[in-house]
């Protein structure tokens, strides 16, 4: 039987249990300081082989534990107890639709904001999965933000972890009160980042181009996939750093991430970039949409069937 959001069953510390009886302590570092680091798994329904897929479940633990490495948490779960604890939640509530699935590694117990440790684990699915405003639309007014995006020398944007989202909490908050849908972040040179909880890619002469890694971005999943699935399409992509007057000049713009998948970007400052999804968006989303719910037999590698199984990929 399917849970409601209400009573959804998951899994905190090695044990399943309904969400309303999860609880932590109000002292501990992760409450008091958002010491945490997290991963937003997605799972897709494929109607036609009636089997969910989880999409690219080992890139997702490879970057949960390289966030670990960075914030000295010592965690007692092994990437194969991770991966058994989000399967073992998924399956207990019996999801026969797309999901979203959070997978929280905290620091608990009374510790400080310097603590290692006690460490816990949770894994809660998010039934709508699309759970902000900005994930829900067909395309997305942006401004740039008067926020900076955090920096590697300050607070690494590589690390997925739940402090650094008030920086994109900022930026957004400040989006929305301007009228706007969402907000592209500026780097502290000064060059194009990301959005608040996506990856910024622009089109420009039929070429697709997205900030580097080293420009203040998270290790997006979903940017990996895009710029994988756009080269076997004969797509040129090109990593480098972009300037902010290029996000006004583009013909095309999208920003993409696991939530949010892949999101036209009309306009931005109000600069028109198209007021339909771009071709080469479309392309791309498509080919996306087709992959994560099992469709292209040449990404089969990317999806772990969660009702049979034991193969890990
Ligand atoms: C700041 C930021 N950038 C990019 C992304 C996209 O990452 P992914 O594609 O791995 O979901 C996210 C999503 O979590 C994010 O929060």
């Amino acid at each position: 039987m399917q849970t409601d959001v209400n009573n959804r069953k998951i899994w905190l510390d090695g044990q399943i249990m309904n969400v309303n009886d999860a609880k932590i302590n109000v002292l501990a570092p992760t409450a008091q300081f958002g010491l945490n680091v997290f991963e937003g798994i997605r799972c897709y329904w494929n109607d036609e082989k009636q089997q969910l897929y989880v999409f690219r479940m080992k890139d997702h633990y490879q970057r949960l534990l390289r966030s670990i490495k960075l914030l000295e948490l010592d965690c007692p779960y092994t990437e194969s107890e991770m991966r058994q604890a989000l399967l073992d939640t998924v399956r207990g509530n019996e999801y026969r639709e797309d999901i979203a699935v959070r997978q929280t590694i905290f620091a608990k117990g009374f510790g400080s904001w310097g603590s290692s440790g006690p460490v816990g684990m949770f894994v809660s699915p998010i039934p709508k999965a699309k759970s902000s405003a900005e994930y829900n639309k067909k395309g997305l007014h942006c401004c740039v933000s008067s926020w900076r995006r955090i920096s590697d020398d300050v607070l690494s944007p590589r690390i997925k972890c739940g402090a650094n989202y008030i920086n994109s909490r900022m930026a957004q908050r400040e989006a929305l009160r301007n009228g706007y849908d969402t907000t592209i972040f500026l780097n502290e040179l000064g060059k194009v980042a990301e959005g608040p909880g996506s990856c910024l890619f622009i089109v420009r002469d039929g070429i697709l181009i997205t900030p580097q890694l080293t420009d203040s971005v998270l290790e997006s999943i979903t940017r990996d996939t895009v710029i994988k699935i756009a080269k076997d399409m004969g797509i040129e992509v090109q990593e480098r750093s972009v300037d902010r007057t290029e996000l006004y000049i583009a013909d095309e713009a999208f920003l993409c991430g696991s939530a949010m998948e892949i999101t036209p970007v009309y306009s931005v400052d109000k600069h028109l970039l198209t007021d339909f999804e771009g071709e080469i968006t479309k392309k791309v989303h498509t080919k996306y949409l087709e992959t994560i719910i099992g469709k292209c037999e040449e990404y089969s590698q990317w999806l772990t069937p969660v009702y049979i199984c034991n193969v890990y990929k």
